[in-house]
């Protein structure tokens, strides 16, 4: 079996601004449970998953630990069988600082790095794992794809469309992203402004591998996609 030493990241520092909630996104309840208590426990079956680093708003910290605790997760309750060790930090003012405040406080055993975004809360356990398989394949960076529904058109300053590129070649990229750790640390040492990890590590000139993804890791953005997570969740349950 393969030994534990993945690191998962999960940002959830954001204020949510196009959500609108009274609370920081990661705190808005879905179904009773904040978003980010779903995305833990969606995390909690990744194999060889070693450490969790949530990074949280830094005025919410301990409702972030609070949240880790409801969700099974904490390293000083000895009712949770989990070896999984887990840390609270603070966030920074963009994603990509975000990230790189999460990635400080992984401890030195972990050798493949998960980021995920807090607002994807309902990934399903078999995206962690398509992922991290493909790291452990030899992948420097893999992430979750899901082909495009839309035409995509590309337009100049005016609005005016310069293309309209192949549907079929297009992913929509979500996350967990996952790394070969000295990869990520490298990409995140340039300037980290790019709307994903993957993009970081594109600039690098390293592949980057696309592994199925899934339409229930849709990002929390706006009220009608917390809507539509909730219907997942009612699905979900209707079938289970
Ligand atoms: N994020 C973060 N730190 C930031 C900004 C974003 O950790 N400074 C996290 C969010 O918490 C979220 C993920 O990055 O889990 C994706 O960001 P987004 O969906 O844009 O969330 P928000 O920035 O909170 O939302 P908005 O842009 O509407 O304010
Ligand atoms: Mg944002």
């Amino acid at each position: 079996m393969a030994s534990a030493d993945v690191g998962l990241v999960i940002v959830a520092a954001g204020s949510g601004t196009r959500l609108g909630a009274e609370v920081p996104k990661a705190f808005v309840p879905l179904a009773g449970v904040p978003i980010l208590g779903h995305a833990l426990r969606g995390a909690r079956s990744c194999p060889g998953l070693a450490e969790v680093v949530v990074v949280g708003p830094s005025r919410w910290l301990g409702q972030a630990e609070e949240v880790c605790r409801s969700a099974g997760f904490a390293s000083d309750d000895e009712s949770v069988s989990d070896a999984v060790s887990v840390t609270v930090v603070a966030g920074g003012a963009t994603r990509g600082d975000s990230v790189a405040a999460g990635l400080a406080a992984l401890s030195d055993a972990v050798r493949v790095v998960l980021v995920h975004d807090a607002a994807r809360c309902l990934t399903p356990p078999a995206v962690f794992a398509r992922v991290v398989k493909a790291v452990r394949a030899g992948a420097g960076a893999a992430v979750p794809g899901v082909p495009v529904v839309d035409t995509i058109k590309q337009v100049d300053a005016a609005g005016l469309v310069v293309g309209t590129p192949d549907r079929a070649v297009l992913r929509a990229i979500q996350t967990p992203q996952g790394f070969a750790r000295a990869v990520l640390e490298r990409a995140h040492a340039g300037s980290p402004d790019a709307t994903d990890d993957a993009g970081l590590v594109e600039r690098l000139g390293e592949p980057v591998l696309v592994v199925a993804g899934d339409e229930r890791a849709l990002k929390v953005t706006t009220c009608d996609d917390l809507d539509r997570a909730a219907r997942f969740l009612t699905a979900g349950a209707a079938g289970a």
